[in-house]
């Protein structure tokens, strides 16, 4: 949501949340070190040059988890919010790590022959015919590859130019990276005898991100069942439940029975409806809030009118609009998506829509 470029778009938060990151990266890295020589000694031993390239490797596998998890964990809980937003600063520096780990693997294993490095690491390897010699570094270079596509497409900029769709499409692939990585630490442990620990672990994440996204979709499920499309004069509106029930400056998301998910807000003595999905990347509005009489996106921040969709000025984002209306006391969507920007009359609350709405009055 920029009127003009930036290379960063600085904040006191995303200040805050790199400096945590940075350092929670360099103190896992700092302890791997320090645990590792008291491991790694007497008959297996290993080299220094080793041993920083599993504490880079192994920190960047972590931070990808971490990434992986916190979607489905912000779903499930609006306290880990803070730590998706900007998860894109917590992607690049991801990104960093590998690419440090994988710079120093192929100069320690492929840059003391005669050949080039990268020749070596492409032609060295011992067959692809069998799974269990398969070359296990080109599965790291495949998923080391999707991450500098993605960490390089990160900024707003290329949001912009490639649509969020296409985007979004092209930052869905940090799943085939996750598949690859996996492949990478399963088949590296068993062709150097490192032994099961970093698969076991790699095994443990995966039931975790696997979990915790089924534990979401079912979330998400089960409140798209608990709806009950009401129809009237032709035009379907979506019961969106009691009106006092959503709390003030909040929403709630209804599933329009195309799949298509509507967050309705309280706000300054209406309802108003407008389509789940933000301009910006996707992200959920309905678990924003009204910040500033405008409809703010939990993870970025981008806002939105209530009541037309728009963007405040001088930003220029639009997003659809629904009709809505109040019978006795629950707020009805017609589920039509109005063209992004299209300004609908907020429905106004009466004293007795909001009976028992936390004793609140119409100034909400
Ligand atoms: C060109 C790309 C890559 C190459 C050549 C490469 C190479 C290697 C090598 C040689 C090892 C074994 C190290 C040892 O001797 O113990 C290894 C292990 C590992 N790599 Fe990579 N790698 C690449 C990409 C990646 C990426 C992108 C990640 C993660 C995001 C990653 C994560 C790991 C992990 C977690 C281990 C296991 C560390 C351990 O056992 O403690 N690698 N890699
Ligand atoms: S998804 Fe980034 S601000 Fe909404």
């Amino acid at each position: 949501m920029s009127v003009g470029y930036s290379a960063v778009q600085w904040s006191h938060h995303k200040r805050v949340y790199d400096a945590i990151a940075a350092g929670a990266a360099a103190g896992y890295i700092a302890a791997f070190l320090a645990i590792g020589k008291v491991l790694w000694h007497g008959q297996h031993a290993i080299s220094d040059e080793i041993l920083v390239m599993r504490a880079l490797g192994s920190c960047a596998i972590v931070l990808l988890h971490v990434i992986l998890c916190i979607g489905p964990l912000a779903r499930l809980d609006a306290r880990f919010l803070p730590v998706l937003y900007n998860r894109r600063h917590l992607g690049v520096m991801t990104f960093l790590i590998a690419l440090s780990h994988a710079a120093l693997a192929i100069g320690y294993y492929h840059g003391f022959g005669v050949v080039n490095p990268a020749y070596s690491l492409l032609t060295s390897s011992a067959s692809i015919n069998s799974f269990a010699s398969f070359p296990f570094e080109w599965l790291g270079l495949g998923a080391l590859l999707i991450m500098f596509l993605m960490a390089s497409t990160s900024h707003d900029f290329w949001l912009r130019n490639l649509s969020s769709r296409t985007w979004k499409r092209l930052h869905m692939l940090v799943y085939v990276a996750y598949a690859l990585l996996i492949g990478h630490v399963a088949l590296g442990a068993l062709q150097t005898n490192r032994g099961d620990l970093a698969p076991i672990l790699m095994g443990l994440g995966l039931l975790l991100v696997c979990g915790l996204h089924l534990a979401a979709a079912r979330r998400e499920h089960a409140i798209d069942r608990g709806q009950n499309p009401a129809t009237s004069n032709s035009e379907t509106w979506l019961d969106a439940g009691p009106v006092a029930s959503i709390p003030k400056s909040r929403a709630r998301s209804v599933c329009a029975p195309g799949g298509e998910r509507i967050a309705v807000f309280r706000h300054a003595g209406g309802v108003s409806a407008v389509t789940n999905t933000c301009a910006h990347q996707g992200g959920p509005l309905s678990e924003g809030r009204v910040i500033d009489g405008c409809i703010t996106c939990p993870w970025h921040g981008w806002q939105y009118k209530p009541g037309d969709g728009c963007s405040p000025p001088p930003f220029q984002e639009k997003i659809a609009t629904y009709q809505i209306r109040i019978v006795q006391g629950r707020a009805e969507v017609n589920t039509r998506p109005l063209p992004p920007g299209t300004p609908v009359e907020p429905a106004r609350l009466g004293e007795s829509d909001l009976a028992g709405a936390y004793g609140e009055g119409l100034h909400v």
